[in-house]
């Protein structure tokens, strides 16, 4: 059984297989029409269920996209819909479902609820974000990267902002893909220390750098998330604004970055708190390109789900 829980779980031959594979599907299906299937069907004759607690656009569209690009079908399933949000457990949940679907990709709130699902399904499951990781959104980072300006490893990485869900998986890739990674936010906003740690025992160089000019030095690559995360309360909204405006990334702190730097933000924005419109639809900016990314990293994570 290969589940796909986190970057951190997963070997590191085998996420480098899986963007490799990414890479070259793209590319096989150059120029065809979204719906056109492609050449190969490995999905044919699957049927995946995608399960949201929370809300998607990207993660939504472009695995149920994916599923049938690959000749597969999908259900879309809403956390409340279901008996889940109605007191059964996670567990009957996973036992039921894997009788009837072949794969599940779940978008849930605690990680204990993926584990869960994960533990007692019979079928492979997918994270597809929970509260403290989102795997699925950076192997797409890693692969827009890879695609613009060839291997990621050795290079400087640098968060700008919240060190949220996504941050702790770009800290989980680091340590994975061997790329140095530095933090730049405030205190009370840092990474949890066992994804620090992590990447720091892979051997990968982190810093923490509270001052967002000197963090953004040198940086190859430049990132920045919403400053309010869909799990964070609104009552936090004016505090953590505050507490984050000076790591707004913006022309002036993209000056500091090399200038062949590349500028990633994995949407929905906040344009012009985050990060600045001249930033997002700017020379360095690849943000399209990396949710394009999501599909096709997507199909590779499901292929080596199922073994297909
Ligand atoms: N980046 C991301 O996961 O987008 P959605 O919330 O729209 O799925």
């Amino acid at each position: 059984m290969k589940h796909f829980l986190d970057i951190h779980t997963t070997p590191a031959d085998e996420l480098r297989g899986m963007i490799d594979k990414a890479h070259a599907m793209k590319t096989a299906r150059a120029g065809r029409p979204k719906g056109a299937p492609d050449d190969d069907q490995p999905l044919k004759g699957h049927m995946v269920a995608l399960i949201f607690e929370k809300p998607s656009t990207r993660t939504r569209v472009s695995f149920d996209v994916g599923v049938r690009q690959m000749g597969g079908e999908t259900m879309v399933l809403s956390g409340k819909e279901m008996q889940l949000g109605h007191g059964e457990t996670i567990a009957d949940t996973a036992r039921v479902l894997s009788r009837y679907v072949d794969l599940i990709m779940i978008r849930t709130f605690e990680e204990q609820t993926l584990l869960e699902m994960a533990e007692h399904a019979t079928v492979p499951v997918i994270n597809g974000l929970t509260n403290r990781t989102h795997p699925c959104q950076i192997m797409a980072d890693v692969m827009t990267y890879e695609e613009h300006r060839g291997p990621i490893a050795g290079r400087k990485v640098v968060w700008a902002g919240d060190g949220n869900n996504v941050c702790a998986s770009f800290l989980h890739a680091a340590g994975q893909f061997g790329f140095d990674f530095t933090f730049t936010g405030p205190p009370t906003l840092d990474p949890e220390p066992e994804f620090v740690g992590f990447a720091r025992e892979k051997g990968s160089k982190v810093f923490i750098e509270r001052d967002p000019f000197k963090a953004v030095a040198g940086a190859d690559l430049v990132v920045t998330d919403t400053w309010v995360s869909m799990h964070d309360p609104e009552s936090a909204k004016e505090r953590r604004h505050n507490q984050l405006r000076p790591y707004q990334v913006n022309e002036a702190l993209m000056e500091m970055a090399k200038a062949d730097s590349l500028f990633m933000h994995c949407l929905p924005a906040h344009r012009n708190d985050e990060a600045t419109s001249a930033v997002m639809d700017g020379p360095h900016s690849v943000i399209f390109d990396e949710a394009e990314n999501r599909l096709h990293a997507q199909k590779a994570v499901m292929r080596w789900c199922l073994g297909v």
